[in-house]
């Protein structure tokens, strides 16, 4: 019966950072759907935002983040983030970690949008993320259990009490893996729409599961679509960093027209949900959308992961104009967790883009994710460092009699189809009653819910995860009666502050269904 102190779904920074801080105590086993080298945050280009410079101050990288979370953040979450998240950063640097400095050795400091100053550390030019990756598993070689290519598909959890997860292991069979604390560091769903800048293994594993186990959850309708997308024969192709626009880039139509312009006060550099707005609605005009780099200096030094994906897809940086269509980029919503990233479920962590902190309120500033993902690792790793004695296998897995209903599924590119035509950058309520109807349709088979989960293949797993998360989000942006950061609705164009101010929504498989 595999057993650890602590077991880690998923492999990305969040995770790597709780396994660094927690190894010297504890025995840490991480799981992963895929590879380590699989995750959002390899992936991740523009930085780690964190008021470093003598002229920057905690204050002002709060009030720019409050700002572009239109104030439905946390505001208690939002100091711990930048507080914690800076010692946690200098605390890196001491340990080794290499930002990219100029010629005399100072970090440099990229901007991005909706930031009052140059503020976001990068490595590698824009590899920030996997420099990051690269070092904590250097750290952590022989330290922790990585198992590569396995799967969770349930929680076990009895009483309100978690105590591992059942997963299906590189070889197909099923197996019980007991932990005194489990941790979900899953990601997001950036799966439930095929234009994401998001890793294809993201379909809200984490969250369908917690949900599953009775967690509550938050501000599931508050869905990021990064605003440039490399956009090539209408599909994106991969992420082109907000660094490019902090570097001068910015957004012109196919007449050479900026578009930013009379937007926003700070034009390109706007919150992310007002420029991605402002392209899809030049789109839907039927304009082409270009990212001009012309007056960039040194790009293919400064970006060699984007100049990299350009030649991938013969777009000439020397024409100086990239195609870009927006694309789902973070989810801000997720399990609910204090600020030692616990749930509502005993012995149950969320972590990173899986959890809602509740520090991006209705729409992430840009580099706050990584920071986020650093600086409640420490938080959570004390935690469960000092709760003494939470026992193992409180709820040894019990063999229930399961029902044998066969699922029926839908395909993922249905599950895409209905998220992109209704529960997009723009929302209203016709669209959304189509696609919460369109998932009832799956949601309200008989012991939908109690599926036999562990006779499901992987890719069945991946849907049913899918479902369980597109009905959520649906379901969520259906409520929400107003507009917000990225929540916006065009039946109710403005934010209702009487009604909404303030609150999340707070949802439980209890209290939804
Ligand atoms: C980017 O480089 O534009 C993405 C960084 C982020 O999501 O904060």
């Amino acid at each position: 019966m595999p057993q650890s102190d602590i077991l880690i779904i998923g492999s990305g920074l969040a995770a790597l950072a709780i396994a660094y801080h927690t190894h010297m105590h504890k025995n840490v086993t991480i799981i992963t759907k895929k590879s380590l080298k699989d995750s959002n945050s390899v992936m991740a280009q523009g930085g780690i935002a964190v008021p470093i410079s003598s002229e920057d101050s905690w204050k002002a990288h709060y009030k720019d983040t409050m700002e572009a979370g239109c104030f439905h953040n946390s505001s208690k979450a939002v100091e711990h983030l930048i507080k914690e998240g800076l010692c946690e950063v200098k605390a890196l640097i001491e340990a080794g970690m290499n930002f990219d400095r100029d010629e005399r050795g100072r970090v440099l400091l990229g901007k991005e949008g909706a930031h009052g100053c140059n503020r976001i550390l990068h490595a590698g030019g824009d590899a920030t993320g996997k420099k990051l990756i690269e070092f904590f598993l250097k750290k952590l070689k022989e330290k922790v259990s990585f198992i590569e290519d396995e799967t969770a598909v349930e929680l076990i959890v009895d009483r309100g009490y978690c105590s591992g997860a059942t997963v299906r292991d590189r070889d197909g069979n099923m197996k019980y893996r007991y932990a005194e604390a489990t941790i979900i560091a899953t990601g997001g769903f950036g799966s439930l729409y095929s234009q994401t800048s998001n890793c294809p293994s993201l379909t809200g594993d984490g969250l369908a599961m917690a949900y599953k186990a009775g967690a509550e959850l938050a501000d599931l309708e508050f869905v990021q679509f990064h605003p440039t997308m490399l956009y090539i024969n209408g599909e994106t192709k991969g992420l082109i960093s907000e660094a490019v626009r902090g570097e001068g880039a910015f957004l012109v139509d196919e007449n050479g027209r900026r578009i930013m312009e009379g937007v926003h006060p700070f034009q390109d550099l706007a919150p992310r949900d007002v420029v991605s707005r402002a392209i899809f609605q030049q789109m839907e005009s039927g304009k082409s959308i270009f990212l001009n780099i012309s007056t960039v200096k040194n790009f293919r030094e400064r970006f060699p992961t984007i100049t990299n994906l350009c030649e991938q897809h013969s777009i000439s940086l020397e024409k100086g104009l990239l195609p870009v269509a927006p694309g789902m980029h973070f989810a801000m919503g997720g399990i609910s967790t204090d600020l030692n990233g616990r749930t509502s479920v005993a012995a149950l962590y969320a972590a990173g883009e899986a959890a809602c902190t509740g520090v991006h309120g209705a729409n992430r500033l840009a580099s706050n994710s990584l920071l986020e993902g650093l600086a409640f690792a420490r938080s959570i790793a004390n935690h469960i460092v000092k709760t003494p004695g939470q026992g193992y296998c409180r709820a040894v897995k019990k063999e229930q009699k399961l029902p044998i209903d066969t699922p029926q599924l839908p395909s993922q590119k249905e599950i895409q189809e209905m998220m992109a035509r209704y529960v997009g950058i723009q929302r209203n309520e016709a669209g959304l009653l189509k696609a919460v109807g369109w998932f009832q349709g799956y949601t309200n088979q008989k012991n939908f819910w109690r599926f036999n989960v562990k006779e499901f293949t992987s890719e069945q797993t991946a849907v049913y995860h899918m479902l369980i998360s597109g009905y959520l989000v649906s379901r969520s942006a259906l409520q929400r009666t107003e507009s917000r950061g990225a929540h916006f609705r065009t039946d109710f164009p403005f934010a209702d502050e009487e009604a909404w101010r303030g609150k999340q929504i707070i949802q439980s498989i209890n209290s939804l269904d």
